[in-house]
Order: C-alpha cells, then structure tokens, then sequence
C-alpha cells in the first residue's frame, strides 16, 4: 500500500516547477493528491496535476450544491502528510492565523497532518517582518520549512526567496516519512538507454530505446536507500540526480564499464538496449554520400550473459524486448544467459515499452514464478522489479541459523 502525501500548490509563477515535484515524489512511490489555491489555477491548470497524478485535484472554491460537500474533510484522509509548494506569502499567512476562507485552507486546518513549506516569493517579500513573523508562529507549531534558497528571482532580482529545487523537497519529505529505506545497504548496478554504433564520425545505428525504464529503477532503488551506479547509453530522458552515472555510448564501451562496476554491486539490472551488431570496420573520416552503401556488421559480446556466468552472489536481472513468443523467448533468455529475473516486454505495442511513461511487463524468475504486471507507470514496474530482485539476493544471503541448544 503506497503512502498518500498531500500537495498544495499556491499561486506564485514557481507554481510550474509543483509537477516536477509531484513527480518526484511519485518516483519516490508516493500516491500524490494535489490540492489548488484559486490562484495557482492562474499559472498551471488542475488537469495538469490530474494527468501526472492520476488523482482528483482539490480545488479552492466551495463546493456547489449536488457537489460532495465534505470534500475538504475527506481529502486527506489516509494521507500521510502535506507540503506546500510553492508556498506563497499569502498562504503562510492564513495559514498562521487559522483562516480558513476556501477548501484548501479549510482542508490544511482540518487534516491534522504534518505540515511542510517551501516557500517561494520576491526577497523583500519573503523578508518583510509579517511573513517572518508568520514563519516563526508556524515553525512554532511544528511546521517544517523547506528553502527558500537564493538565486535570480522570477521578479528579475537576486536573493532570498526561491523555491527549492523539487529534488531536495522530496528528499525532505521522504527524510520526514522515514521513508522505507529497504534497499539501505544494497549496491546496485542499472544499465540504460540505447547504444549507438558508430558507422563514421557523423553516422550511427541505434535503437529506440529512450532509457526510461531503466532511470526508473535507478530512482526509486535509490529513493529505498540503495547506493546505485548507472551506467547510461543514448537517452531521451534526462539523467538522475542522487547516484553515479557512467556514460557508454557503445556496446563495448558499456561492456568496459559493466565489467568494471560489477564487482562492487549485489544486483545488477540490465534494462539497456545493447546493440546487438557493431559496425566492423567505422570509417575514421565520414563517408560520402553514394548510390548504395554496405555495412559489414559484427555481433557485439554479450555483456549480460558474460558477467552473469560469473555472478557468484550476485543476482542478476536481464530485460527481453521481444515482438512474438514472449514467453518462450523470455524463458530462453533466462536460462541461457544465467539470469535470476527476466522482465519481458511486449515492444510490437504503440502504448507501452519504447518511448512511453508506461509498460506492462510478465516477470520470470529462475525458481519458476511468474509476475504479470498490468500496465502501469515506468516507476511502479520499477519497483516490482526491485522487489523481486532484494527478494531473489537476501534469500540468497539467508544462512540457516543452527538451533538453539
Ligand atoms: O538477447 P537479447 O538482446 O534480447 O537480451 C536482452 C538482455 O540482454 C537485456 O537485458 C540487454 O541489456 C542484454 N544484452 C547485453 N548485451 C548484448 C545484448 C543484450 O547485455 N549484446
């Protein structure tokens, strides 16, 4: 069951930088409900937060008649606690002087929740006695402030008053959860991305692989405490904060690197979509256009296969994008190159796999389970792949203790 956060979003031009944060958060595994103040409707839209979270946003005005009128009360059931961000001058205010004049004030009294602020605003704002005042009543009462830092302002200033960036709020609302650091002390290496082989110094054969799945490991491995290494190929995401990332462009490039890391990890995941023919000989100088042209391809090694015959102790997890046979072909790959897990996708579907935020996975394992995971965001199959991969490497790890005498 995932923990529920509450994110209040108030109207101040950081209001766009909420959906990085709410992301974020939902990486970390996080059910994520977003609740609007009137004026934050005025820089980012509620469908917004509704399609990146998939939950219904609380809005500020009141409900109508017909409308379920204990909104304001039931949102936050279940929740585990609220941050708000951006937090506007305004909002604090209210907040410190209990007034209530919209669902989302009337919800932020009534939740009884922990409360943490990122504020964001104009420096002489931020440092007018009032809104100091305000802060210091609600530090008071326990609320957690979260920034501001400084830097050049939306106003065109520089100072005091920007929001923090939304990877440091949701480290600090995961710190607050206590997050479930069930990965602490696991080393695991992540490769992603599509390698590209060069043809010349100008052409090359690649993939469609955008590397998503793979930095969805990686973040939410890292977010369970794990100590990660990514090793990133060509992506068309951006690279992740908070682990070691290792560029490989090229099938031996990333074999260099695999081989090298492998040593140090418990798991490794192999979501990369290796190249599977490098160009024998690329041309030092590009080629000019002709007519037709012939590329003499060569097998590039095996890298999974390679380390995984050498695993020892180390579980290994190995990803099959396959268009027919799934199963079957999926089974194969396990067995033949040594794997503990295998996460087989259909790759032949437009909505999932390739490119998409999305994918619906079946899971082997080498002692016979099989996991169907119904489509799903990129970051939950992530953690269905983490779980049955810590699974696979403290069973192994679990030494029969002899009885006591
Ligand atoms: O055999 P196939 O390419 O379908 O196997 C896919 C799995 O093997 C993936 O986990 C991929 O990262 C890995 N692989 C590899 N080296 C290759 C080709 C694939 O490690 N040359």
């Amino acid at each position: 069951m995932k923990d529920t956060v509450i994110l209040v979003v108030t109207g101040s031009v950081a209001a766009f930088k909420a959906a990085q944060l709410a992301r974020r958060l939902m990486e970390r595994g996080l059910l994520v409900k977003v609740a609007m103040t009137t004026a934050a409707e005025r820089f980012i839209t509620p469908l917004t937060f509704e399609a990146l979270t998939g939950q219904p946003v609380l809005r500020a005005g009141f409900p109508q008649p017909g409308e379920a009128p204990m909104e304001h009360i039931n949102f936050s059931r279940g929740a585990r606690l609220v941050v708000i961000a951006p937090a506007t001058a305004n909002t604090m205010g209210k907040l410190a002087h209990g007034v209530a004049d919209d669902s989302v004030l009337s919800m932020l009294l009534a939740s009884g929740l922990p409360v943490m602020v990122a504020p964001a605003m104009n420096t002489q704002m931020y440092k007018h006695p009032a809104v100091q005042s305000n802060i210091n009543t609600l530090a008071g009462r326990g609320v957690t402030f979260i920034g501001p830092s400084s830097g050049s302002l939306a106003c065109g200033e520089e100072g005091e008053g920007k929001m923090e960036d939304a990877e440091v709020i949701a480290a600090a609302v995961m710190e607050k959860l206590g997050g479930e650091k069930d990965l602490a002390g696991v080393r695991l290496l992540v490769t992603t991305g599509g390698c590209q082989e060069p043809i010349d110094p100008v052409r090359y054969i690649g993939n469609r692989s955008s590397g998503k799945m793979g930095v969805a490991v990686a973040q939410v491995a890292a977010g369970r405490g794990a100590e990660v290494v990514l090793v990133a190929a060509h992506m068309e995401t951006g690279l992740p904060e908070g682990m070691r990332v290792v560029r490989a462009h090229t099938a031996m490039e990333m074999q260099e690197a695999v081989r090298k890391e492998f040593a140090q990890c418990d798991i490794l995941v192999m979501a990369a979509a290796v190249a599977d023919y490098q160009v024998e000989n690329p041309a030092t100088g590009k080629v000019k256009k002709k007519n037709s042209m012939r590329l003499d391809l060569v097998e590039t090694p095996d890298i999974l296969a390679g380390v995984a015959m050498e695993k020892g102790g180390r579980v290994v997890v190995g990803f099959a994008a396959e268009t027919e046979d799934h199963l079957a072909s999926g089974r194969k790959k396990l067995m033949s190159k040594n794997l503990d897990l295998i996460v087989i996708n259909d790759v032949s579907r437009g909505d999932i796999g390739f490119g998409s935020d999305y994918n619906e996975v079946t899971l082997l394992t080498r002692d016979g389970k099989k996991i169907e995971i119904a489509r799903a965001s990129k970051d939950m199959v992530a953690g269905e792949v983490l779980d049955q991969a810590a699974t696979i490497w403290r069973d192994s790890r679990t030494v029969e203790q002899p009885e006591a005498s």
